[in-house]
């Protein structure tokens, strides 16, 4: 059996391992890591929670400290690209403890702040560079940050790198790196549309697959309970009565359906918080902060936070509703059931959402079980919306309450 001794990593990255926790590669790291000590293209692809970031990270920390070079000024050696925000930041923390006793300087580029602190940061150059597209490409317009020292690419979650709407920038972002150059992509799925776009960035490239059958992760339990749309908040409330509901991630396909259950939520007295794309950068961060701290029991989300999040003891993942592409499905439910631990997923479905739950059990290749919910009649009654609406107010500090109502009896009379 391997360690991380026997696949060539220095003294420096064994401590910080050994403090870590980490006994032991898993087997994404131990079929990764010589292959990027060697200098090798590589794809690699394993399920969610199996440590894909240190496959990629140890390596990267590995060649950038033993080959010493100055970084220039406003350059980067080394540049990770993420899909989403949260994810840059966890990715550049992830690199900062197992990198802590290496002194590699690092910098994260991301949209939604104040671009001043970025800029500084980039100043003088870095050797590893953690960027989501939109912000980096910007900042390489604006002349703050040069590419063409990148020695070194990783395209995190690169399926969803290269989806319709990322695809444009990271192809202008990968023709600014040098050509000799060495690179790689991580992912849990790799849908085979996408292979063509691989050949673009990867050089005769090393595949490392450690799927067993499952495209997910062995370890969730999951299950699917058919329920109308219009009845799927108090189900949840229901399920969330059960204290063995002890973390958990609630999924919705958008962000105003994010913001209502939150709402309902609130109202039933669990705490939660939501992150969804309509909320500044500050309180994405935020809620999802207090989520890994344990101050907020119940995080509701949209995609943005399906892939690469690594929290803790994950209890349980609810997609309220099921996302409209499969590969979502399987890096949500990820979410739980990380680094050995287990999980369970329940997936609400409304009669119209069955052709997502067809599309999903397609790619996992196997019939997730249905379980019928065990709420008493009355407990389902649907919210009643005409309460709703009396009680809505919208956002925003201009919103002043309507004077006048409408009245269903018909306009006031006059006293005679
Ligand atoms: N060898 C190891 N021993 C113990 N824990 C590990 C090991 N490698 C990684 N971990 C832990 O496992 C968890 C999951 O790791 P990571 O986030 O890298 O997974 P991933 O494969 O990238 O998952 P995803 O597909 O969801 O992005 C992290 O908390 C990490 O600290
Ligand atoms: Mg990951």
């Amino acid at each position: 059996m391997s360690t991380f001794e026997s696949l060539g990593l220095s003294e420096p990255l064994l401590r910080a391992l050994a403090a870590e926790n980490y006994t032991q590669p898993t087997p994404i790291q131990t079929r990764a890591i010589p292959a990027l000590l060697n200098g090798r293209d590589l794809l690699g692809i394993a399920q969610t929670g199996t440590g894909k970031t240190a496959a990629f990270g140890l390596p990267l920390l590995q060649k950038l400290s033993q080959d010493r070079v100055r970084p220039a000024p406003k350059s980067c050696r080394a540049l990770i690209l993420a899909p989403t925000r949260e994810l840059a930041v966890q990715i550049d923390q992830s690199l900062k403890t197992y990198g802590r006793h290496l002194g590699l300087r690092q910098a994260v580029i991301l949209g939604g702040v104040n671009q001043n602190k970025q800029v500084n940061a980039m100043r003088n150059g870095v050797d590893i560079l953690v960027a989501t597209p939109g912000r980096l490409l910007d900042l390489v317009k604006q002349g703050h940050v040069r590419l063409n020292q990148a020695h070194q690419l990783i395209l995190d979650e690169a399926d969803r790198m290269f989806d319709m709407g990322f695809i444009k920038d990271v192809r202008k972002i990968v023709a600014l790196l040098p050509k000799d150059r060495q690179s790689m992509l991580f992912s849990a799925t790799m849908p085979r549309e996408i292979v063509e776009l691989i050949g673009e960035v990867l050089y005769q490239y090393e595949r490392v697959e450690v799927s067993p059958p499952t495209v997910t992760a062995d370890r969730i339990e999951q299950r699917v309970i058919p329920v109308e749309q219009r009845k799927k908040r108090a189900l949840l409330t229901h399920l969330l009565a059960d204290p063995a509901l002890s973390r958990v991630i609630v999924f919705t396909r958008t962000k105003h359906v994010a913001n209502r259950v939150a709402e309902h939520l609130e109202k039933a007295g669990v705490v939660s918080d939501a992150i969804h794309g309509n909320k500044s950068q500050n309180a994405r961060q935020r809620a999802l902060d207090g989520f890994k701290a344990g101050k907020v029991r119940v995080l509701v989300a949209t995609d943005i936070a399906a892939r690469g999040v690594d929290v803790e003891n994950v209890s349980h993942v609810i997609n309220f509703e099921l996302p409209n592409d499969a590969e979502s499905y399987v890096h949500r439910i990820g979410r739980t059931a990380r680094a050995g631990a287990e999980g369970i997923a329940i997936s609400f479905c409304d009669p119209s959402e069955k052709t997502f739950l067809r599309d999903i059990e397609r790619l996992v290749k196997r019939q997730l079980p249905v379980v019928p919910h065990d709420l008493p009649a009355e407990a389902l009654q649907p919210v009643n919306i005409h309460e709703e609406r009396r009680n809505y107010k919208p956002e925003g500090r201009n919103y002043k309450q309507p004077r006048h109502r409408w009245n269903p009896r018909g306009p006031r009379r006059k006293a005679a």
